[in-house]
C-alpha cells in the first residue's frame, strides 16, 4: 500500500463548518459589545479541543488576546485551572495588557505558592486569591476584546469551578468569548453549579454532535490521502462519528498492516486488526466505573440496542437499579436511549465489550438472554441464536 500522512493537527477539521461559522459569529459579537459565554460539551472524543483551536486561529487572525487554561485534575492544586489561562503569557495581542496586569499576576503567582491544601487553614489568602482572580477576567476586556478557553471543566479544581460559578453572578466578561469546554461525565456537584450558574447568566450552549457519515467517511480519506473501500467504511461507521475513534481505527489498520491500494481505493483486508480494534472500544470507555462497564458488558450480549428490562431480567436487578447504572453510560454517550430502548452510539465499543466478556461468563450471559427474551415473548429465532451461543 501507498504511504499515508500521520493523522495530526494539520489535517483539515472535517464536518465542522456550521459550528465555526457559530463561533465565530460569537466572537464578532464578543468583539463588538457586551461579551460571550459559550458552554461546549460533548462525547469524549468529539473534537471540543480541535474545534476551539480553530477558533483560536481566527482570533490570532484577528489579533485578538486568547488565553488558555486545560484542567488536569480534580486534584490539582487550587486556582490551577485559572492560574493556567491568566498568570503565563498570552496569546495574540502584544504584551500591553500583560503590563498593566503585572503586579496583580505577580502577587497571585506569590500567593498560591502559600495556600494550604485546605481553605479553613487559610481562609483570608483565599479570599485574597478570588479577588485577583477576579479582577483579573474582569478587568481583562479594557484592554480590547479578548478570548477565554477553559478547557476540560469535568477536570477542574474546585476553587477554579467555584470562582468561575460565582463570576457568573455578575453576567458575562466585558469584551470576551469565554468558552468553557466539558465532558458529560463524571459528574461533579461544584461544575452542576458553575453550568447551573452560567445558564441563568444567559450562557449559549453548544452540544458538539458526532461526525454524519460523509463527514466520517471524509475524515478517514483526509488521513488516507485516498478513498476508501466499502470493508473499511463498514469498520468506520462502528465508530459512530466520533472523530477520536475514527483516527484511531485508521491508526490501528495502519500499525497492523492491514490496509491495501488499489486504484486509488485504500481497503482492509484480513482480519489481523480486531483484537487491536478491540483495544481501541475498550479504551474508549475505560473512564466509566467498573459497574457502569460490568453492565454494558453484560447488555453487549443483547445487540446493539435492547430492552432495559430485559438486561435488568438477564443482569437479575430491578429496571430502576439498572436505569440508575445506565444513566452514566447515557450521560457519556456510549449509549443512547429511544424509549424503553437503550442503543449503542459506537458498535466498535459494543463489539469491544463483547470481546471482553469471558468465554464462561459469555455463554452463561447467552443462557440467561434467552431465557430473559423468551419470557418477554421475543420471536423463537432470536431465543434459538442466543441458545445457540449459550453452547
Ligand atoms: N472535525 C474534525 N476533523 C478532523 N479531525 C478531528 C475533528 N475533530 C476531532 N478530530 C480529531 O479527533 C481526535 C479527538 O479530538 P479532540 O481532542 O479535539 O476531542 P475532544 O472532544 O477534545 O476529546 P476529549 O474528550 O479527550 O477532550 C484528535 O485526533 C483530533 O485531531
Ligand atoms: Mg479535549
Amino acid at each position: 500500500m501507498s504511504a499515508t500522512s500521520p493523522p495530526g493537527r494539520d489535517e483539515p477539521l472535517v464536518g465542522r463548518a456550521g459550528e465555526l461559522d457559530d463561533l465565530d459569529a460569537l466572537l464578532a459579537g464578543a468583539t463588538s459589545g457586551e461579551g460571550v459565554t459559550v458552554l461546549l460539551e460533548g462525547e469524549p472524543g468529539v473534537g471540543r479541543t480541535r474545534l476551539v483551536e480553530a477558533l483560536q486561529r481566527t482570533a490570532d487572525l484577528l489579533g485578538l488576546e486568547v488565553r488558555t487554561g486545560r484542567a488536569v485534575g480534580p486534584s490539582a492544586p487550587p486556582y490551577a485551572l485559572l492560574g493556567d489561562a491568566l498568570l503565563g503569557p498570552a496569546h495574540g495581542r502584544g504584551a500591553g495588557a500583560g503590563d498593566a496586569h503585572g503586579p496583580v499576576v505577580a502577587e497571585l503567582a506569590d500567593l498560591l505558592g502559600l495556600l494550604p491544601p485546605d481553605r479553613a487553614d487559610a481562609a483570608a489568602r483565599y479570599a485574597r486569591a478570588d479577588e485577583l482572580f477576579a479582577a483579573l477576567v474582569r478587568r481583562n476586556g479594557e484592554h480590547g476584546p479578548w478570548v477565554l478557553v477553559l478547557e476540560d471543566l469535568h477536570l477542574a479544581d474546585a476553587c477554579s469551578l467555584r470562582l468561575l460559578a460565582e463570576l457568573a453572578g455578575e453576567g458575562t466578561l466585558p469584551h470576551a468569548l469565554t468558552v468553557m469546554t466539558t465532558r458529560a461525565v463524571p459528574h461533579r456537584p461544584e461544575l452542576g453549579a458553575l453550568v447551573a450558574a452560567w445558564t441563568r447568566a444567559g450562557a449559549r450552549y453548544l452540544e458538539l454532535r458526532p461526525l454524519g457519515s460523509a463527514a466520517t467517511v471524509e475524515l478517514a480519506q483526509s488521513l488516507l490521502g485516498a478513498r476508501v473501500g466499502p470493508r473499511l467504511r463498514g469498520v468506520l461507521a462502528t465508530t459512530g462519528g466520533n472523530p477520536r475513534l475514527v483516527v484511531e481505527v485508521v491508526r490501528t489498520a495502519q500499525a497492523c498492516g492491514v490496509l491495501e491500494q488499489r486504484e486509488g481505493v485504500i481497503e482492509a483486508v484480513g482480519t489481523g486488526w480486531l483484537d487491536d480494534l478491540d483495544q481501541v472500544g475498550r479504551a474508549h470507555v475505560e473512564h466509566l466505573g467498573p459497574d457502569v462497564l460490568a453492565l454494558l458488558g453484560r447488555a453487549s450480549v443483547l445487540g446493539s440496542s435492547f430492552v432495559v428490562g430485559d438486561l435488568a431480567a438477564l443482569a437479575g436487578e430491578p429496571v430502576t437499579d439498572c436505569w440508575r447504572t445506565l444513566r452514566h453510560g447515557l450521560a457519556a454517550g456510549v449509549v443512547h436511549a429511544r424509549g424503553d430502548r437503550l442503543v449503542f452510539r459506537h458498535d466498535l465499543v459494543r463489539a469491544a465489550l463483547y470481546a471482553g466478556l469471558e468465554q464462561e461468563e459469555r455463554r452463561a450471559l447467552h443462557a440467561r438472554a434467552a431465557w430473559a427474551l423468551r419470557e418477554a415473548g421475543a420471536p423463537s429465532h432470536v431465543v434459538s441464536a442466543h441458545l445457540e451461543r449459550a453452547r
